[in-house]
């Protein structure tokens, strides 16, 4: 069976903000998905999430390395077959969600229907339950400015499922949630990517979200550092307090980065 996700070997790198040298922001990273996997991305500030994940979006280029999804190699793709291929296949919310400010939150799911060709009646049905289902039941006619940030980045996290994508990316969908909120979205998320047999994954810096994930990858410097994938060392991660092994310190994290979960002296 194919994979929904194959990144192979990516490396990026930018310019040193002196000029004289480079930051390896992702260095030879590995992660593959299969459909119907929620996976989180953590790590420390800096660590290249935000780089990994514009680079699975294909927003982003690589400098070497492969991205495969649903078979085809991103890197190879040219830019029109990228762009065509990235509405279809891919969706994503990064955290300045880039509605569209004269749009209302529900014209904003469906104008991505239209960029597809799919705006019909099962289509904006479709756009309404979603916008629904993510707790925007009463401000489907709101412009975006007359939204919360929380609700803008629920507009958002609908629009990048509207197209039934085979890889969803969505950049600290959370952050500006509060905690009840925060775990209705990401719950409704992982609904949705098991029910639709989607692949996701979600970078978060709060370690309780973890808990709706299949798999957590930490990426360190760039690289992957560390995957867990049992039930046992997720809800370790979730809460420390449960087990006896120190899980934050053992990804790595210091006691400033152990963000909203309670910290386990060393
Ligand atoms: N456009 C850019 N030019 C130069 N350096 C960059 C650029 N974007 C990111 N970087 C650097 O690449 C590294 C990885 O950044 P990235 O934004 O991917 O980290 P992150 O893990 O998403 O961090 P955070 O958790 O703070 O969002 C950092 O050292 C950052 O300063
Ligand atoms: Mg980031």
């Amino acid at each position: 069976m194919t994979l929904a996700l194959e990144a192979v070997q990516v490396t990026k790198e930018y310019p040193s903000p002196s000029g004289d040298g480079i930051i390896t922001a992702v260095d030879r990273m590995e992660m593959a998905l299969e459909r119907g996997e929620f996976v989180a991305l953590v790590g420390p500030s800096g660590s290249g999430k935000t780089t990994m994940l514009a680079m699975l979006a294909g927003l982003l280029a690589p400098n070497s390395g492969a991205i495969r999804i649903a078979g085809q190699d991103l890197t190879q793709m040219r830019e029109r077959e990228r762009t065509a291929f990235r509405r279809r296949e891919i969706g994503f919310t990064f955290q300045d969600n880039n509605l569209v400010p004269y749009l209302t939150a529900l014209e904003n799911v469906e104008y991505m229907l239209r960029l597809n060709g799919e705006y019909d009646r099962p289509g904006r049905e479709r756009a309404r339950e979603l916008l629904v289902r993510l707790g925007l039941e009463e401000r489907l006619k709101s412009l975006p400015r007359q939204l919360s940030g929380g609700q803008q980045q629920r507009v958002a996290i609908a629009r990048s499922l509207i197209n039934q994508p085979t890889l969803v990316l969505a950049d600290e969908p959370t952050a500006s949630l509060d905690t009840e909120r925060a775990f209705q979205v990401v719950e409704t998320m992982a609904q949705l990517v098991h029910a639709e047999n989607r692949a996701a994954i979600m970078v978060t810096h709060d370690l309780r979200m973890v808990e709706y994930c299949d798999r957590v990858i930490q990426m360190v410097d760039g690289r992957l550092e560390r995957v867990l994938s049992t039930r046992e060392d997720i809800t370790c991660l979730v809460n420390p307090a449960l087990c006896e092994r120190i899980p934050l310190a053992v990804l790595g994290y210091e006691e400033d980065e152990a963000l909203q979960v309670q910290y386990v002296e060393l």
